[in-house]
């Protein structure tokens, strides 16, 4: 694996975006993996502007995110679509039908989950994922389990995850306790991979994935036996590894 870091998380988000600036450019209509959270937001920002100042083009592009609560649907606000739609999509050329995330109103999530992951595969796989990290080490919403799940499926929102994340609701109570996401098996599958993580709050889960044993108590921790997989970080994030 290469560590990238960077004094701050703005300066972080340039050296990401030079990854995704790379695979654009090598390949038009390459198939990005794409990440929700409160991490990739500078990078999207970056992106948008590089686009706007004509260094990357977007309008042949394609796009699978990662994850999706289940029972939001795509126009409520806290949904990751409504998020994609917001700090991304929106304000660039990217089409419409080349964007894919899980649906959340699945009336029956197995089917909806298989036809995610024929979709990837009709695409011939993702060139690029993008990853950011949780407190407990999952990574899209592969939670710390006994095995490390494959492909795309549902999943229980473990208490630490819905409570970081009760800061975009009103309440715990509105957050999901349920989601879909890309198995640790489909994002392994990506060519490449870069993993996005700024702050302090992250410095501790970064040692346990990446300076630990791969354990799928530590689902992030798989990734140190990705053949290509970067991390990019602010100095505060990265001040134990
Ligand atoms: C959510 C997402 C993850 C993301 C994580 C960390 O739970 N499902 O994909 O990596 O949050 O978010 P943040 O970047 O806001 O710390």
């Amino acid at each position: 694996m290469k560590i990238l870091k960077a004094p701050t998380k703005e300066e972080a988000a340039r050296l990401a975006a030079d990854l995704f600036e790379d695979v654009i450019r090598e390949n038009p209509n390459c198939v990005l993996g794409l990440a929700t959270g409160s991490s990739p937001v500078p990078l999207y920002q970056e992106l948008i502007a590089r686009e706007k100042a004509g260094k990357i083009d977007f309008s042949a592009v394609r796009s699978a995110n990662l994850d999706e609560y289940k029972g939001l649907a795509p126009d409520h606000p806290q949904s990751y679509r409504y998020f994609m739609q917001e700090n991304l999509f929106d304000h660039i050329s990217i089409r419409p039908e080349n964007t894919i995330v899980p649906d959340g109103l699945a009336k029956d999530g197995e089917v909806m989950c298989a036809a995610y992951e024929e979709k990837i595969r009709a695409w011939g796989g993702i060139d690029l994922q993008l990853l950011g990290i949780g407190h407990d080490g999952h990574i899209g919403f592969n939670e710390p389990d006994t095995h490390f799940p494959r492909f795309t499926h549902e999943t229980a929102l473990l208490e630490i995850t819905r409570r970081a994340n009760q800061r975009f609701f009103s309440s715990l109570d509105e957050v999901p306790r349920a989601a879909y996401t890309m198995g640790v098996g489909t994002v392994m599958a990506a060519r490449r991979i870069v993993m996005v993580a700024n702050g302090e709050d992250k410095a501790e889960i970064l040692k346990k994935s990446f300076c630990g044993p791969v354990t799928p108590e530590v689902p992030a921790s798989i990734l140190q036996f990705h053949p290509d997989f970067t991390l990019v970080c602010d100095e505060a994030a990265a001040k134990l590894l």
